[in-house]
């Protein structure tokens, strides 16, 4: 399963990349919103210059000509950049004109498998799921997931179901076993999948016993030392 970071946060995206584990980065308005002093152009292109991997931009447009201006738009700033519609039926056709065009969609807002079955016969290349938000109205958002990973397989379709809104770790694994072909996370949650309170414990514990034999094998060469002296 590719990951990728659910944020616009530069220097979370730096780190992530030193790691070794990303594979791309999604980004919203409401991400966006949290950063400050720049443009979301400027932002963009600096994740692209930090990832070659795919970079989601969101179009705010709700008519499809406005999606498509931006879109098109968003798709001139770097070869890497997906650009992210809303479901609805405008989104499904600015999704299927820009596909004609060759650019790269990820649809957003994916509540249910068949909104992500007609995301995907439009021609999206990312069918994002928000697993967090079901769950938060009582619904198991990873059964969107389940569904969807098995009609994208059952039909071959051409697109990769990337789960999203992600809340806690437990969403990265059960993703990665249904078989989602990407999950989007906050740097928060990537950092909470490193740790483990063993990990670090053990990690201490380690650390402890090492420099308690260094200072014993010291004092044993000291003691020997002043012996042959
Ligand atoms: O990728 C979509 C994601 O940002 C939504 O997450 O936590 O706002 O539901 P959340």
């Amino acid at each position: 399963m590719k990951i990728f970071l659910d944020t616009a946060d530069i220097e979370e995206i730096r780190i992530a990349a030193r790691w070794g584990v990303l594979d791309g980065v999604t980004t919203n308005p409401s991400l966006f919103a949290k950063t400050s002093g720049k443009t979301y152009d400027e932002v963009l292109v600096e994740i692209c210059g930090i990832t070659s991997g795919p970079v989601s931009a969101e179009v705010v447009a709700e008519d499809v000509e406005g999606m498509l201006t931006e879109g098109r738009h968003f798709a001139k700033l770097a070869p890497n950049i997906v650009v992210k519609v809303p479901m609805s039926e405008e989104g499904l056709e600015a999704i299927y004109r820009l596909a004609e065009e060759g650019i790269k969609t990820n649809c957003t807002l994916i509540f249910t498998a068949n909104q992500g079955l007609l995301a995907a016969k439009a021609g999206a290349s990312l069918l994002s799921p928000f697993v967090g938000r079901l769950d938060d109205i009582n619904q198991d958002g990873m059964d969107v997931i389940r569904e969807l990973v098995g009609i994208v397989e059952m039909h071959d379709l051409d697109s990769e179901v990337l789960a999203a809104s992600i809340r806690h770790p437990r969403h990265m694994t059960e993703a990665a076993l249904l078989g989602a072909h990407v999950a989007t996370t906050p740097f928060k949650v990537l950092q909470m999948m490193v740790h483990h309170p063993l990990t670090d414990k053990g990690i201490k514990t380690f650390r402890e016993d090492w420099e308690k034999a260094r200072q014993a094998a010291d004092s044993n060469a000291k003691a020997a030392a002043n012996r042959h002296n």
